[in-house]
């Protein structure tokens, strides 16, 4: 673990619930989501946390792959064993947890993408993706179900694909100043910590909530999504309680569990 980072985790000790000293570094891994899913499989604790400073296989949601050059992002994955089915909440609790975490350690305000997109507006360039979040779930060979949420932001301007970087941003790219990686690890383990906290004692309503305040980039924005085999369009109403967009389209209200939306 570097220093910096060490010294942050330890000071910030008392901040980061359950994940307090089961923070694990490496250099350079596959995927920390992957990593974090055979500690899981071996029936390792709720709270391990992985991160890294590269990934050579980082995944994104719907196969996509998540560029991870090494320096330029948070790459971190955390392991839960929720009592409850509290998977479908868990991606935009997530969302929220890094929205207040990119706030706190470096002041910039984010919006929330239905429904684990974490974008920016970046003048003329538009919405950019700025972090992304890919929750899974599964019950261990050894029994117990688990769910592993990886979350990944971009914190310095670096080489991307180009299909990528056309459509994204770094945090330091838009401040136009450096922002501490460890401070930003720290503000993230913290607010998991806490809005996990609220969302197993039945808080749901209230994270959903945030989440909506901070959805300007979802709510009322004309979008298409794939169902049924078809192309649907229609102006994203808002999330219901079990975290499904609602999108209003020409043949009434459509509630989208799955997928992804895209801007019209
Ligand atoms: C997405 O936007 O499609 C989700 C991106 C999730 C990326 C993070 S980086 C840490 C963790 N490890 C992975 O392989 N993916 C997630």
């Amino acid at each position: 673990m570097t220093d910096d980072l060490a010294a942050a985790l330890t000071a910030n000790h008392h901040r980061l619930g359950i994940f307090a000293g089961r923070v694990r570094w490496y250099e350079e891994v596959g995927s920390t989501n992957d990593l974090a899913l055979s500690w899981a499989d071996a029936g390792g604790e709720e709270g391990l946390a992985a991160i890294a400073d590269a990934q050579t296989s980082g995944r994104g949601r719907l196969g996509r792959r998540w560029s991870s050059p090494p320096g330029a992002g948070i790459y971190v994955s955390v392991l839960l064993r929720p009592a409850r089915a509290v998977l479908p909440l868990l991606t935009l609790t997530a969302g929220v947890v890094v929205a207040e975490a990119i706030q706190a350690a470096c002041g910039l305000v984010v919006s929330l993408k239905w429904p684990n997109d974490v974008c920016v507006e970046a003048g003329t360039r538009g919405w950019l993706k700025i972090a992304g979040i890919l929750a899974e779930a599964g019950t261990s060979s050894t029994g117990g179900n688990y769910a592993i949420v990886g979350m990944g932001i971009n914190v310095r301007t670096a080489i991307h694909p180009p299909e990528v970087a056309v459509r994204a941003t770094s945090l330091e790219a838009e401040l136009g100043r450096p922002v501490d990686r460890s401070m930003l690890v720290v503000e993230c383990l913290s607010a998991f910590s806490q809005r996990y906290e609220q969302l197993k004692g039945y808080g749901e309503a209230r994270i959903l909530d945030e989440w909506r305040r901070r959805a300007s980039v979802t709510l009322a924005r004309a979008v298409e999504f794939d169902a049924d085999g078809a192309v649907r369009r229609g102006v994203a109403q808002g999330i219901d309680e079990g975290g499904a967009l609602l999108v209003k389209t020409g043949e009434g209200v459509r509630r989208v569990v799955s997928g992804e939306v895209r801007w019209l």
